[in-house]
């Protein structure tokens, strides 16, 4: 299977893929950022299955419906916060991207959206994240996976400079 990767610019909540990934806190109670943009979007019925999932571990991953988002399925993921690099945040990135995709394949999901996990409120440098986002995301694909599509959704322009070059090399 060749999986299309693409990079745009833009707002995930308005995309119309088989999922969005979410950048969650470990509650799974909804934030700022992506976070709180996912949850206006899918409405207050997104918050009540939340509640039900227990919470979520740091580079794991849950799924809930999509609800009022263009999307069937939500997969809430929990990146780590950058503490300065040497506390195993790059594998953490890493299984942020590959438990998501896992998650999705196990849902039959052929199109899945991404944004740039933990480099917004949980400062990961941007660099850094994508260079991991982008190799973990190509890793998995190499593999057999029903996903046809994947999208690294940027809200600014400085994480599209950042993906566009990344994703075109190799
Ligand atoms: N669509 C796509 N990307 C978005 C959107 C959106 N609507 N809103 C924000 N982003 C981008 C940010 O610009 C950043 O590049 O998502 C990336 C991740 O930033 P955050 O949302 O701050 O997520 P993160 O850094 O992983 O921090 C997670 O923030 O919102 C809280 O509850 C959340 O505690 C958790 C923490």
């Amino acid at each position: 299977m060749h999986t299309r990767l693409e990079v745009v610019e833009g707002d995930i909540t308005k995309l119309a893929v088989g999922a969005i990934v979410n950048a969650a806190n470990r509650s799974l109670l909804g934030g700022g950022g992506v976070d709180g943009a996912v949850h206006r979007a899918a409405g207050p019925e997104l918050l009540a299955e939340c509640r039900t999932l227990g919470g979520c571990d740091t580079g794991q991953a849950k799924i809930t419906k999509g609800y009022d988002l263009p999307v069937e399925w939500v997969i809430h993921t929990v990146g780590p916060v950058w503490n300065g690099g040497s506390h195993g945040e790059d594998k953490l990135l890493a299984g942020c991207y590959r438990e998501s995709l896992k998650l999705g394949e196990e849902h039959g999901v052929k199109s899945i959206a991404f944004p740039a996990i933990s480099t917004g409120v949980y400062r990961f440098p941007l660099e850094r994240a994508t260079r991991i986002a982008v190799g973990e995301t190509k890793r998995h694909v190499e593999g057999d996976t029903g996903i046809e599509r994947i999208v690294f959704c940027c809200f600014g322009h400085d994480a599209y400079a950042c993906y566009r070059p990344t994703l075109g090399r190799d």
